[in-house]
C-alpha cells in the first residue's frame, strides 16, 4: 500500500522525482525500471513535446533527455526548462555524440549538467545522477542557509535559531514536490505561514492558495464549501455553487484544524487524497481535480487515532511530509528578532518610529512563556508600539503580566548585563523596582490596594515593597 510509502518520506523530504525523455522504447522501460528500484519517483515520456508538457505540470528534481527526438529535441527541451523550471538539473544522453560534439557544446552553454553516452552501464548513470542530485541538494541548503542569515527569515517567515533553520530546509524542499504536508504546532507557532510559504515557493504559486478551517463549521457546511453543492441539493441551495477544491484547481487547498474534521468528512476527503475525486453535494458527477494538500492542527492527531478519533489511513494519507512548528519559549534567542521585527512593522502602520526596547523591556520578553506563541508576541508588541510615548518601548508599557514575569536576576546575553565595568547589578534591579512601585503609586493615586492591583502583587508583598523602599506616606 502507498500508505507505507508515506510513513517512510518522514522527515526527509520526498522521493527526487525524475523525467525521463527518450524516443526509444526499450530504453525508457530499461531506465525507468532502474530508477523506480532505487528509490525515485520515475515519469517517462516518449519525445520532447510530451516531456515539456509534463515539466509545465509536474515538480521534477532532475530530467535526463534524450538529444535526438521527434516533434522537440533534447536541446529544445533543455531551453523550456530553463524558461520554465530553472531550478531542474538536466542531464542529456547520446548515441551519436562525444563530449566534444556541437550539440553538447550548445545544450552545456544552457546549462545542463552532464553528457551520457549511450550505450551506458545502468551503475554509471545511477551515480552519476545521485551525486548531481546531492549537489544540487547542498546547493540548496547554502541558498536558505545563506539568504537566513543574511536576512533572518525566509519567506516573511522570522527565525534563526537551529530549529528554525531546520524548519526553511524542510519548507524549501517540500516546496519542490507535490506532496502532501502535515503541520503540527501550538497555537500561533506560524502554521499557516508555512502553509502559504509552500505555496508561494512552488510551481503552483500563480494559481490560488485557499485555506479552509475545518473546525469552523458543521460538517454540512463544511461539505459544500469544499465541494461545492447543485441546485436543489438541499433547502436554499437555489443554484450549483463551485467548492473551494474547484475554486483552487492547480494551486493548494490547506486544510486547517484538521483535527476537528467530521467523521463522515474524513472518508470523503480520504478520497480526494487517494483518487483526486470528488462529488458535489447532491449531484451524481464524479469530479476530478489537480490540487495539493496541505493541513495543519494543533491537536495531538497521533493519539487521536489511537482514541478512534481520526480515521488512521487519513493520518497517513496527510502525514506525508510532517513539518512541527516550534513554540517560541523553546527558541527564546529568536524572540529579539522577531519583536523587532514586529516594531519595524507597526512603526510603519502606525507612522511611528520607536527604535526597539530598553534592555529591561527585552529581558522582560525573553522571560516570558508566551503560551501564544508569536501570534501573542506580535500583538504585544502592536499594543507596546501603539502605547509607547518613549523613543524606546520601556517595560513599563509592556503587559502587565510580562512585567510581573521579569527575572529577579539577568541570564546570559541579558544585554542588562553587558554593561562593564562598575555596574551594580543588584542596585540597577532595586531601581526598577522602586521606580516601578512608584509609577504604580501615581497612577493609583496613592491607593495602595489598586497599586498593588496593578502590579499584580498580593496585598501583603506590595506593603512589604512599599517600606523596603521607604515610599509609605500614610
Ligand atoms: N516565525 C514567524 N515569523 C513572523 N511572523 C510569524 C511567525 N510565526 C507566526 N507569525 C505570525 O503570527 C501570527 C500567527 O501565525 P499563524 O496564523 O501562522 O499561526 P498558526 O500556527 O496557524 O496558529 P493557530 O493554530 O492559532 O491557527 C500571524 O500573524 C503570523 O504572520
Ligand atoms: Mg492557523
Amino acid at each position: 500500500m502507498k500508505q507505507a510509502a508515506g510513513g517512510r518520506d518522514q522527515g526527509s523530504g520526498a522521493r527526487p522525482r525524475i523525467l525521463i525523455a527518450d524516443d526509444e522504447p526499450s530504453l525508457r522501460e530499461i531506465t525507468r525500471q532502474l530508477f523506480t528500484k532505487n528509490g525515485f519517483d520515475v515519469v517517462v515520456a516518449e519525445d520532447g513535446l510530451v516531456a515539456r508538457e509534463i515539466i509545465g505540470r509536474e515538480f521534477l528534481d532532475l530530467v535526463l533527455t534524450d538529444i535526438r527526438m521527434p516533434r522537440l529535441d533534447g536541446v529544445g527541451l533543455l531551453r523550456a526548462v530553463r524558461e520554465m523550471a530553472p531550478d531542474v538539473t538536466v542531464v542529456m544522453m547520446t548515441a551519436h555524440g562525444t563530449q566534444d560534439s556541437a550539440e553538447w557544446q550548445q545544450a552545456r552553454e544552457l546549462g545542463a549538467r552532464a553528457l551520457i553516452e549511450k550505450p551506458f552501464r545502468n551503475e554509471d548513470v545511477l551515480l552519476q545522477v545521485r551525486q548531481l542530485l546531492e549537489s544540487r541538494r547542498l546547493r540548496h541548503e547554502n541558498v536558505v542557509l545563506r539568504h537566513t542569515t543574511a536576512e533572518q527569515q525566509f519567506a516573511g517567515i522570522i527565525g534563526r535559531s537551529p530549529i528554525m533553520l531546520e524548519v526553511f530546509k524542510l519548507v524549501e524542499t517540500v516546496c519542490r514536490t507535490n506532496s502532501t504536508v502535515l503541520i503540527f504546532g501550538e497555537s500561533g507557532t506560524g502554521k499557516e505561514l508555512v502553509a502559504r510559504a509552500i505555496h508561494d515557493q512552488s510551481l503552483r504559486s500563480t494559481r490560488p492558495f485557499v485555506a479552509v478551517n475545518c473546525g469552523a463549521m458543521p460538517e454540512t457546511l463544511l461539505e459544500s464549501e469544499l465541494f461545492g453543492h447543485v441546485r436543489g441539493a438541499f433547502t436554499g441551495a437555489d443554484k450549483d455553487k463551485k467548492g473551494l477544491i474547484e475554486t483552487a484547481e492547480g494551486g493548494t487547498v490547506f486544510l486547517d484544524e484538521i483535527g476537528e474534521m467530521p467523521a463522515a468528512m474524513q472518508v470523503k476527503l480520504l478520497r480526494v487524497l487517494q483518487e483526486r475525486k470528488y462529488r458535489r453535494v447532491g449531484g451524481t458527477d464524479e469530479a476530478s481535480c489537480n490540487i495539493r494538500v496541505t493541513a495543519a492542527t494543533n491537536r495531538d492527531l497521533p493519539k487521536q487515532v489511537g482514541e478512534g478519533k481520526f480515521r488512521e489511513d487519513l493520518f497517513y494519507r496527510l502525514n506525508v511530509i510532517p513539518v512541527k512548528m516550534p513554540p517560541l519559549r523553546e527558541r527564546v534567542e529568536d524572540i529579539p528578532l522577531t519583536a523587532e521585527h514586529f516594531v519595524a512593522k507597526y512603526n510603519r502602520e502606525m507612522n511611528k518610529a520607536i527604535s526597539g526596547f530598553t534592555a529591561e523591556a527585552m529581558a522582560a520578553l525573553r522571560a516570558y512563556p508566551w503560551p501564544g506563541n508569536v501570534r501573542e508576541l506580535e500583538n504585544t508588541v502592536e499594543r507596546s508600539v501603539a502605547l509607547e510615548s518613549g523613543p524606546s518601548i520601556g517595560v513599563s508599557t509592556l503587559p502587565q503580566h510580562l512585567r510581573d514575569r521579569r527575572p529577579a536576576t539577568t541570564r546570559p546575553g541579558d544585554s542588562i548585563a553587558d554593561t562593564g565595568q562598575g555596574f551594580n547589578l543588584e542596585r540597577h534591579l532595586q531601581d526598577i523596582e522602586r521606580a516601578h512601585l512608584e509609577r504604580a503609586l501615581e497612577r493609583a493615586s496613592g491607593v495602595q490596594t489598586r497599586a498593588a492591583d496593578l502590579l499584580g502583587l498580593s496585598f501583603r508583598q506590595f506593603r512589604y515593597l512599599v517600606r523596603k523602599h521607604g515610599l509609605k506616606r500614610e
